[in-house]
């Protein structure tokens, strides 16, 4: 999850968040090199004389001007259209879990079980434990196996809303009337923190997700011995 003054992306913890990473970082090292030197010959700018007697024409640097942006875009764009088709890829799930949205709170299903269902809250300050993270623990966390494949369907009851978990490079919107799809894979175990995050009310803000990946045995024995349903 994030921490104190981290105004940077979280570390990922799943092979998807790793490549947005990447190329995040590739697309910032462009963004950067065009804007020191579009800086540098605005500034050159004031030194200029304005003063140059034989200047008709430039159709060379005309040609590199135009062609050079393009190309610069196409190195911004290939890769971007690479992780777009491998975000959009299903290989094979382990596990599907539909979340659907309400005003204020996430609903979980894992129909591939015993027809486990239930509520996730958000737990109210005035109720959280001393370690507790306030506006983002819930009451039921989301149970998942790590080092496997996951597939969600995110549907809403009322309202858009979002299941946004930003260490494992999932966001989907959660529309009423439609279902969405996508998938994941927890590369380690841990708790992972996820916000909504489409505008859908009063309470937006209190929605929090949680995502408590474990070893493969322990789902088993979670999804055998819970009592929700
Ligand atoms: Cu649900 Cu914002």
């Amino acid at each position: 999850m994030s921490t104190w003054a981290n105004l940077g992306l979280q570390d990922s913890a799943s092979p998807l968040m790793e490549q947005l990473i990447f190329f995040h970082d590739h697309a910032l090292l462009i963004l950067v090199m065009i804007t020191v030197l579009v800086g540098y010959l605005m500034f050159m700018l004031f030194f200029n004389s304005y003063i140059n007697r034989f200047l008709l024409h430039g159709q060379l640097i005309e040609m590199i001007w135009t062609i050079l942006p393009a190309i610069i875009l196409l190195f911004i764009a290939l890769p971007s259209l690479r992780l777009l088709y491998l975000l959009d890829e299903i290989n094979e799930p382990y596990v599907t879990l539909k979340s659907i949205g309400h005003q204020w709170y996430w609903s979980y299903e894992y129909s591939d079980f015993n027809n486990i269902e239930f509520d996730s809250y958000m737990i109210p300050t005035n109720e959280l434990p001393t370690d507790g993270f306030r506006l983002l623990d819930v009451d039921n966390r989301v149970v998942l196996p790590m080092n496997s494949q996951i597939r969600i369907l995110v549907t809403a009851a009322d309202v858009i809303h979002s299941w946004t978990i930003p260490a494992l490079g999932v966001k989907v919107d959660g529309t009423p009337g439609r279902l969405n799809q996508t998938n994941f894979f927890i590369n380690r175990p841990g708790l992972f923190y996820g916000q909504c995050s489409e505008i859908c009310g009063a309470n937006h803000s209190f929605m929090p997700i949680v995502i408590e990946s474990v070893p493969v045995q322990y789902f088993i024995k979670w999804i055998t011995n819970n009592n929700y349903s």
